[in-house]
C-alpha cells in the first residue's frame, strides 16, 4: 500500500494512472472498523485500484461536537488497510483539502435540513463540501458509502446527479455487532452497560419492521412503538424518530407509503448514535 500525505504527491500519482483503469474510492474519517472494511471490500471487488482517504473534516462538526476528541487511530487503520489489500491511502492535510485550487460543489436540498441536519446544522454542508473536494482530487469511477449513514448516502447521490460528477455511488449494507448494534467509530465512547443499552436501537427498528410487515400503516403508531421500546431503558434519550418516504424524502405523518426510511437518533450518556432501516 502506498501512503500519500500531500495533495501535490497525490495529483502526480493520479496523473500516472491510465484512464482505462477503474478507481474505487472510500472516503473515511479513520477509526476504521468492520463497517469500513465492508466498503473497502466492495471497492476491491469492483474497481481496479482502491483509494481510501482518512481526513477528520472539521467543517462537518458543530462547535459543541466531538471534533477534538474524535478517535484518531491512524497506525491501527494503516494495518487494517494494508492487510485488506488497499492500493493507496491518502492522508491529506487541512490545507490540501481547503486549498483554493481544489473545487468544491455547493449543494442544498431540503432533506439536508431534516433529521441529522436539524440536530447538526453544520453536518451536511460540511460533508458535501469535503466529499465534492475529495471527488475532484481523487476522480474516482465509483465511491462507496454505508447505509448506516442513510441520509448522507441519499444526499451524496443527489449531489453527484445535480453536479454531474461522473461517479457511481455504491451503497453498502450496515455491518452490525452480534447484538445488532450498528458499527460506528463512536461506539468506542460507550461503556459496557451503555453498549448493551445501544443494542436496543436496532431492536426498536426491527420492531418497526415487524409492525410494517404485519400491516400497520400509521406512521404515528410505529414511531410511538419505537419510542416506547427505547425509553424503557433509562440510559437512552431520544433525539428523533423519523419515517420518510423515499420517493420524496418527506416525513410521513399519516399512512406509510412505500418504500420508507425509518431512522432513529438517540443519546446514551452523551454519545449520539444513529441507525435506520430501509423498508420496501
Ligand atoms: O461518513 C464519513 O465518515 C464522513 O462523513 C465522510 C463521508 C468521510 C466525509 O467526511
Amino acid at each position: 500500500m502506498k501512503i500519500i500525505s500531500s495533495l501535490s504527491e497525490f495529483l502526480v500519482w493520479r496523473a500516472s494512472i491510465s484512464s482505462s483503469l477503474k478507481v474505487g474510492f472510500v472516503p473515511t474519517m479513520g477509526a476504521l472498523h468492520n463497517g469500513h472494511a465492508a466498503l473497502i471490500k466492495g471497492s476491491l471487488n469492483e474497481a481496479d485500484i482502491t483509494v481510501v482517504s482518512i481526513f477528520v473534516n472539521p467543517k462537518q462538526f458543530g462547535e459543541n461536537e466531538d471534533f477534538s476528541s474524535y478517535p484518531r487511530t491512524v497506525e491501527k487503520d494503516c494495518d487494517l488497510l494494508q492487510s485488506a489489500g488497499v492500493d493507496i491511502l491518502f492522508l491529506p492535510q487541512y490545507e490540501d483539502i481547503y486549498s483554493d485550487d481544489v473545487k468544491s460543489f455547493a449543494f442544498e436540498h431540503f432533506f439536508s435540513r431534516q433529521l441529522e441536519g436539524k440536530s447538526r446544522p453544520n453536518f451536511f454542508p460540511g460533508v458535501v463540501n469535503v466529499v465534492s473536494r475529495l471527488f475532484n482530487i481523487v476522480k474516482p469511477s465509483m465511491s462507496f458509502f454505508g447505509k448506516k449513514d442513510a441520509q448522507q448516502l441519499i444526499l451524496i447521490n443527489k449531489m453527484v446527479n445535480v453536479g454531474g460528477f461522473p461517479i457511481k455511488i455504491i451503497p453498502v449494507e450496515t455491518i452490525r455487532e452480534p447484538s445488532g448494534l450498528a458499527m460506528s467509530s463512536r461506539n468506542i465512547y460507550l461503556s459496557k452497560s451503555q453498549t448493551i443499552s445501544a443494542s436496543k436501537i436496532y431492536k426498536s427498528l426491527l420492531l418497526a419492521e415487524s409492525l410494517l410487515k404485519h400491516g400497520e400503516k400509521d406512521a404515528r403508531v410505529i414511531k410511538n412503538e419505537i419510542k416506547k421500546n427505547l425509553l424503557v431503558d433509562p440510559a437512552i434519550s431520544v433525539d428523533y424518530i423519523s419515517i420518510v418516504c423515499l420517493n420524496d424524502l418527506k416525513e410521513v405523518s399519516g399512512e406509510v407509503c412505500s418504500p420508507v426510511l425509518v431512522s432513529v437518533a438517540v443519546y446514551i450518556g452523551g454519545v449520539r448514535l444513529i441507525d435506520n432501516i430501509f423498508y420496501e
